[in-house]
């Protein structure tokens, strides 16, 4: 079986496909609803979107055109990480189901503990009354699954403390030489399944030629080791293209990185989005 088809299984048994299919920055419309049937065609099945990347429109509508079984995609949308009452994230659920087209999602979460605005701000309460809104959601059954995006530990421990039910993943930024260590012990500590946005940081691991090296020894490219290291870690990257070239490279995933090179790729501790 090809490795993106394997899959985790969160907290609460609900299965997720290893690796997903970014779609941050592909705007609604032609891009977005080509880009979705091109991954789904070469064996993609996890869709990740939310309601701030204003395409979830398009990512629908190439989901139901696809005739892909609804319960073969695993779909994911989040909460806009302004949006901090419960009754303003009920709305805003609503309002995603309505713009996919669909009547569930497989996880829904919430898209940063802070306005993407105010970044740092405390919202402690805002966070505990909108996942309360996502946990009325998950017993719906609307939402398979519930979690966050962008927590940090303290912004985990705060949910945990006055919700019920313990997220069941984190979305984090993550990839090589930016691995969040204290957030990922955490996370496995609690079953918390970490998913890595931006698992080519960006694209700039790319360049690296630590990455590079490794890459022609394994004989895959810079981008298949950097996700390739994600899931040997344990997390569920979410590799992104509109190039139909890289998204089917960035699927084929089949080769397994030594214990002694995943040390060496452990040990880059720079952020690569500043190497060039
Ligand atoms: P494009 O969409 O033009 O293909 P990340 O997933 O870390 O956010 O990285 C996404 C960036 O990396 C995008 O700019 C994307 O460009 C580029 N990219 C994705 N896959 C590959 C690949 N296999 N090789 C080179 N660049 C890639």
């Amino acid at each position: 079986m090809k490795t993106i088809q394997d899959k985790y299984v969160l907290a609460n048994g609900t299965k997720m496909p290893k690796v997903g299919f970014g779609t941050w920055q592909i705007p609604n419309g032609e891009q977005a609803y080509n880009s979705v049937p091109m991954a789904l065609k070469h064996g993609y099945r996890h869709i990740d979107t939310a309601a701030a990347y204003r395409n979830e429109e398009s990512v629908g509508k190439a989901i139901k055109d696809s005739k892909i079984k609804r319960e073969d995609i695993f779909l994911t949308t989040k909460l806009e990480s302004h949006i901090k009452t419960y009754e303003g994230a009920l709305e805003a659920f609503e309002k995603s189901l309505k713009e996919l087209d669909m009547d569930y999602v497989d996880l829904y979460i919430i898209h940063a503990p802070w306005p993407w605005s105010e970044m740092g701000k405390d919202c402690s309460e805002g966070n505990v009354l909108a996942y309360k809104a996502l946990e009325k959601i998950y017993k719906e059954g609307k939402a398979k699954a519930i979690g966050v995006s962008n927590f940090s530990v303290k912004d985990l421990e705060n949910i945990m403390k006055h919700c019920e039910v313990v997220p069941h993943v984190n979305q984090i930024s993550y990839f090589i030489g930016n691995n969040q260590k204290e957030v990922d012990d955490f996370c496995k500590k609690h079953n918390i399944l970490i998913e890595a946005y931006s698992p080519l940081a960006i694209g700039y691991a790319l360049s690296n030629e630590v990455i590079k090296n490794m890459a022609v020894k394994y004989q895959q490219t810079p981008a298949q080791v950097c996700i390739r290291y994600c899931i040997q870690k344990g997390t569920a990257p979410l590799p992104k293209s509109t190039h139909e070239s890289r998204i089917i490279e960035n699927s084929h995933l089949e080769f397994e990185i030594s214990k002694a090179d995943m040390d060496i790729l452990d040990a880059i501790k720079e952020d690569p989005r500043k190497w060039n």
